[in-house]
């Protein structure tokens, strides 16, 4: 019996392999649209994922062979008053924010699909892998709005300002291997092979020193809206902090035995 059974998630499939935890956004017949139920329930995983000492890694990924995930759900937002739309942005960022200052490296397991909040919940995890089906976009101009889980502000960060007004003012859709010129994934495979490369990647990150990841993730994460002394500043403390952990001993014993560190987070 896992942790993740009891949380009442009907919209995704949780799974749990040694420190690797899968979330599969499971609404394939609506190429899994995010409606606010399953927002809601993904805060509650990754709120799970963080509790869980023995999680030391997490995948995000979309059900089916179509879709990661085809955006906000279309049918539940169009007739929002302006007050509970913007209710609506505000869960949504607060739980994509959640998912990026985790202090555990997400992985997207990109496998089809990923347009307007699923490119703004892709852009929120730390690492994303695309299968070379994937298709990629902003498409809410075309319905009039706009971005609103974080993809104005993400999206320059990641692929710069000139990119992102072309594909935010367009609605444009683009391909895996734009997205990777683009710097928006990190690793184009082919479909077949998405979910044993993002496990693969899950697995190294799994035997990583865990409070190293977090201190790399909340460097980078919050350093980028400091100031560069205030940044470097940070980055110094958590660097310090570092050197008292007994994965930094156990690091560089490791390395002058020569032989692989055991990590254990502490
Ligand atoms: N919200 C709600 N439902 C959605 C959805 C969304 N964002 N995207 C797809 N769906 C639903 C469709 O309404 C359809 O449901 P139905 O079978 O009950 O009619 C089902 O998913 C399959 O979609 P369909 O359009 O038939 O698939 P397709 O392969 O022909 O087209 C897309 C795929 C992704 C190109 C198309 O569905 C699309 O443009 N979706 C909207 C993308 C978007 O604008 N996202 C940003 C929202 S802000």
């Amino acid at each position: 019996m896992s942790i993740y059974t009891d949380l009442n998630c009907s919209n995704l499939l949780i799974s749990q392999e040694g420190a690797v935890v899968t979330i599969t956004i499971n609404r394939p017949d609506k190429l899994n649209a995010l409606n606010s139920e399953t927002i809601q329930q993904l805060g509650r995983a990754f709120a799970a994922v963080k509790a869980d000492a023995s999680a030391r890694c997490a995948i995000l990924t979309g059900s089916g062979a179509k879709s990661f995930v085809a955006g906000a759900d279309i049918s539940e937002f169009a007739s929002l008053a302006p007050t509970v739309a913007r209710e609506f942005s505000l869960i949504g960022q607060r739980v994509f924010r959640s998912i990026e200052t985790l202090g555990k490296p997400v992985i997207a397991a990109i496998n089809g699909f990923c347009f307007g909040g699923g490119m703004e919940l892709a852009m929120a995890c730390h690492l994303r892998i695309a299968a070379d089906t994937a298709k990629f976009g902003q498409p809410e101009i075309n319905l009039g709005i706009m971005p609103g889980f974080g993809g104005t502000q993400r999206l320059p960060r990641l692929v710069g300002r000139s990119a992102s007004l072309e594909l935010c003012l367009t609605g444009g859709q683009i391909n895996s291997e734009r997205a990777y010129q683009l710097g928006l994934v990190s690793k184009v495979v082919s479909a077949a092979e998405l979910m044993s490369a993002a496990l693969t990647q899950a697995n190294q990150f799994a035997q990583s020193a865990p409070i190293a990841l977090r201190a790399i993730i909340d460097a980078i994460t919050y350093g980028e809206d400091m100031a560069l002394d205030q940044g470097l500043d940070y980055e110094s403390q958590y660097f310090g902090l570092l050197t008292s952990t007994a994965d930094m001993k156990e690091g560089a014993q490791a390395f002058l035995q020569k032989r692989k560190a055991e990590f254990k987070g502490s």
